[in-house]
């Protein structure tokens, strides 16, 4: 079935917060926590970028993107994820959809560059990769990948929104 990849709406919260609960049910490394960091990133006007896919007026999965920092002073970055697709669809290609909208977006809106947490298996296919000069403190440097925009590259310690420790 096609899936239409759309910001969200204001009707679409409570069905993010439950996609996203639904998605990392069973998914590695996780803590459990990403349902409340997109709300808390929501709350405080953080999300740059969140982006729903919706199959037959239901939404089957989400992408959040948000600032990020780098200790260098670069602007313009910002942090993917968390990113959902509910487990009866993963691996149909709706998380491929969510990604390349979302980058395009980025683009469009004119951002330096992206930074993501995740297997590099997946997110190489985007263009991702670890990169020595953008460090995320204790996470193995080869899961915290980068995609820039533009050539020059920050260096420096990346930091994502507050929001990423809500707990609750
Ligand atoms: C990660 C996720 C969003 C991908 O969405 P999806 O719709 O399943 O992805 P697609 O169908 O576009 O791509 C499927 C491909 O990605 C691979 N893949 C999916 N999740 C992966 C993961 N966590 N690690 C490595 N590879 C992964 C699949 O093996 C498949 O590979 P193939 O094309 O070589 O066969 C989805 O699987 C998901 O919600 N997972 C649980 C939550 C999670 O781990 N999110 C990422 C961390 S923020």
């Amino acid at each position: 079935m096609n899936s239409v990849i759309r910001e969200e709406l204001p009707t679409d919260v409570a069905a993010i917060h439950a996609v996203t609960i639904a998605a990392f049910m069973n998914a590695p490394h996780t803590d459990h926590t990403e349902q409340f960091i997109v709300d808390a990133l929501r709350k405080a006007g953080a999300l740059f970028l969140s982006l729903v896919a919706e199959q037959a007026g239901s939404v089957v999965g989400h992408v959040a993107v948000s600032p990020v920092t780098v200790s260098d002073g670069s602007s313009h970055w910002y942090g993917l994820g968390p990113i959902s697709v509910i487990p009866e669809l993963q691996g149909q290609g709706i998380g491929s959809l969510l990604m390349q909208e979302a980058l395009q977006r980025l683009r469009d809106k004119g951002a330096a560059g992206c930074v993501l947490l995740g297997d590099p298996a997946y997110y190489s296919r985007f263009g991702f990769k670890a990169m020595s000069e953008l460090v995320l403190p204790d996470v193995p440097p080869e899961y915290f990948q980068a995609l820039a925009f533009q050539p020059s590259l920050p260096r420096g310690i990346v930091t994502y929104h507050e929001s990423f420790n809500a707990q609750g």
